[in-house]
């Protein structure tokens, strides 16, 4: 049987912090040794909801190495911006018959970026944001797609769009499934649900020990434990929830110290940071021994290979649906 196809995607946002590893990157590597895995880089996706594309090159090339640095084989798996491969546009147009106006504004994750965001309006093409998120899936006729929870309704629109085109003109696509991953979601700093940029909670992948410790040191605990021998809460602590991920082997211990009162909270986080730069030590320097020319490499190679793959599928539309 053919090897299974994954298609992961993430809009280039910069530098990608512990978060983007523990709920994404980490499972991508993991995935690469049993799948033939895409890389996609959602360039069009960033414009559905901010026109400035001034940081856009530089925002790439650093997702991009923190990409490489966690372990992502660009020999074996195409990392590729949808801008530079054509058929996603022609794709993306054709799905747009296949579905509703009405399907897309229930769509929930439009409805949550539009409060987030405080949208007054909603554009066209960010109604499409499924749409176009589809074309990236089947345009390299996926099987699977690693995402946290908040995407799994986009992929549902995905399967949607599969079963209709399949039925009406032939089946040429697999219905993808979500793929999700063990820890989808590590929490920020300040103790919120989800670490994230636009929250300034992060510890950055590109972090060396003394920012970690910096960041690390103002993060939220538990409120009730004031005094160092006062008795903690390791569960609603996020610092607790960093050492059982990054610090497994000294986790049962520090659950212990921190609830009989033994280890105080600066302690605990010292030990926390060191273990973060610890853990993302390598990290640190294969990031760093990336140039933005080798990037630049990489998703040329990527996009002629990515390209090709594309070409194959829209041949398999054309013939599906007689055009041309
Ligand atoms: N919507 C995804 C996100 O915000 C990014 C994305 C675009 C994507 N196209 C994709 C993810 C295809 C998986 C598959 O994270």
């Amino acid at each position: 049987m053919a090897v299974k196809r994954i298609l992961s995607g993430m809009r280039p946002t910069g530098k990608l912090h512990i978060g983007h590893y523990v709920g994404a990157l980490a499972n991508w590597v993991a995935l690469q040794k049993e799948y033939q895995n895409f890389h996609l880089i959602a360039d069009y996706h960033v414009l559905t909801t901010d026109l400035d594309t001034s940081s856009m090159p530089a925002n790439t090339v650093d997702m991009v190495k923190d990409w490489i640095a966690a372990g992502i084989d660009p020999e074996k798996s195409p990392v590729f911006r949808q801008s530079q491969v054509k058929e996603h546009a022609e794709l993306y147009l054709l799905f747009s018959m296949l579905i509703t106006k009405e399907r897309l504004e229930r769509n929930p994750s439009l409805k949550e970026q539009v409060r987030d965001l405080g949208l007054p309006a909603v554009v066209y093409g960010h109604l499409g944001y499924p749409v176009l998120q589809a074309a990236d899936i089947l345009l390299y006729r996926a099987d699977a797609v690693p995402v946290g929870e908040d995407q799994s309704s986009h992929v549902e629109i995905s399967r949607e769009i599969a079963r209709k085109f399949n039925c009406t003109y032939g089946r040429i696509f697999p219905e993808p499934r979500t793929k999700l991953t063990r820890f989808s979601r590590l929490p920020g700093l300040d103790g919120k649900a989800k670490m994230s940029k636009s929250l300034g909670n992060t510890v950055f992948l590109s972090d060396g020990p003394e920012d970690i410790w910096q960041a690390v040191r103002k993060a939220v605990t538990d409120p009730q434990k004031i005094y160092r021998n006062d008795p903690g809460r390791p569960d609603i602590c996020t610092i607790f929830t960093y050492h059982s991920v990054f610090n497994t082997d000294e986790t049962p211990a520090i659950r212990r110290d921190c609830e009989s009162g033994v280890l105080g909270c600066v302690d605990c986080k010292k030990r926390c940071a060191a273990k973060i730069a610890e853990y993302f030590a390598p990290h640190r320097e294969k990031r760093s021994s990336l140039s933005d020319a080798m990037v630049m490499d990489i998703l040329r190679d990527g996009e002629a290979r990515a390209r090709r793959e594309a070409a194959e599928t829209m041949e398999m539309v054309h013939d599906t649906m007689k055009l041309g």
